[in-house]
């Protein structure tokens, strides 16, 4: 009996003495462990008589349960010690410097696409757009360029299987697209990517263009040019912009012409345009005896690098950040 408190006292003792718990785990072994003290006691218990044994199983289970709930009451309060001193010591410093979050940017050629939907806006034109992957009748055909037309062959492209469709060369499919569906008067710009087998420093495989179109009762050649000036100007943010357009041919206009505008000491190309072909009209039920218009393509690409000044269109499309961030902010 005098024995067993002794045990808690010593037990008490050396959990104490603990500071860790991988100590404390040592101790506990001295105790409970398989050559701890009450493995001892328990061995003891065989030896005495069958009177006082039940009575000291009892007495050696209450010091078992004891010596258990000592221990763990140490083992907290050594884990709520050493989150004490951690907390303690890992104060923050709200003196130093934060750490740098850094801010996505929109690539040039978004933004070039957005200020010129805005402007265009502002004349007017909504903004519709088409798929990528487009159908040889809505790429071609529909704009008066049949199969064995010569034309075709200045859009070699993309053909997916089967040879019906293809990653759309130009944005016009989207003309027909958004004609077939609204009925005049049309005012609309078409941006968006557009693909064909060309790569150097000015062309890619995968570029941007935007295209316009309006349609009513009586837009005409003149209406035509006034657009496509006023908007280069308001683009450019220059008065004196000139704008000329040289005779061209398109299969879906006529006349057609190239537009070019003043750039340095001399003349720079940047888009297509011209009177929607009356087949094309056909084409979509639009009756020509009461409309007609004019459409448009430029190249944004184009349109961005002028605006940048940057001279290598792959840079726009290599996602090196050193390039890219000087655009953002
Ligand atoms: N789709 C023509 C091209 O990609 C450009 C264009 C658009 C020309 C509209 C005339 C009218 O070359």
């Amino acid at each position: 009996m005098q024995e067993l408190d002794k045990i808690i006292t010593e037990a008490k003792h050396a959990f104490q003495g603990a500071r860790t718990l991988p100590e404390l785990d040592q101790i506990k072994g001295q105790f409970l462990g398989k050559q701890g003290v009450l493995t001892d006691l328990r061995k003891g218990l065989a030896k005495v008589s069958a009177e006082e044994r039940p009575i000291l199983g009892a007495k050696f289970n209450n010091l078992k349960t004891e010596l258990e709930a000592l221990l763990e009451s140490r083992k907290n309060e050594i884990k709520a010690q050493a989150l004490k001193e951690r907390l303690d010591n890992e104060k923050i410093d709200v003196t130093l410097p934060g750490r740098k979050q850094s801010l996505g940017g929109l690539h040039p050629v978004t933004r070039t696409l957005n200020r010129v939907t805005d402007l265009f806006s502002t004349m007017g034109f909504s903004v519709a757009s088409g798929p990528e992957i487009e159908d040889d009748y809505y790429n071609f055909t529909s704009l008066n360029q049949p199969e064995d037309h010569p034309a075709r062959s200045m859009h070699d492209t993309f053909y997916l299987e089967g040879e019906q469709q293809l990653l759309r060369t130009h944005t016009s499919p989207i003309q027909i697209r958004y004609m077939e569906n609204n009925k005049p008067p049309i005012r609309i710009v078409s941006p968006g990517r557009v693909y064909r087998v060309d790569s150097d420093a000015t062309h890619s495989p995968m570029f941007h263009q935007i295209e316009g179109l309006w349609i009513d009762d009586r837009a005409t050649f003149a209406d035509l040019k006034g657009t496509v000036r006023e908007f280069l100007r308001r683009f450019f943010e220059k008065e004196d912009l000139e704008v000329r357009f040289r005779p061209s041919y398109f299969p879906f206009t006529e006349p057609s012409a190239e537009i070019d505008m003043t750039f340095k000491d001399g003349w720079l190309e940047i888009g297509g345009c011209g009177m929607v072909h009356p087949k094309v009209l056909n084409n979509v039920n639009i009756d020509t005896e009461c409309y007609q218009g004019f459409a448009f393509g430029m190249g944004l690409d184009r349109l961005a690098m002028l605006r940048y000044g940057v001279t290598d269109l792959r840079l726009f499309f290599e996602n090196d950040l050193r390039f890219l961030s000087q655009f953002s902010g």
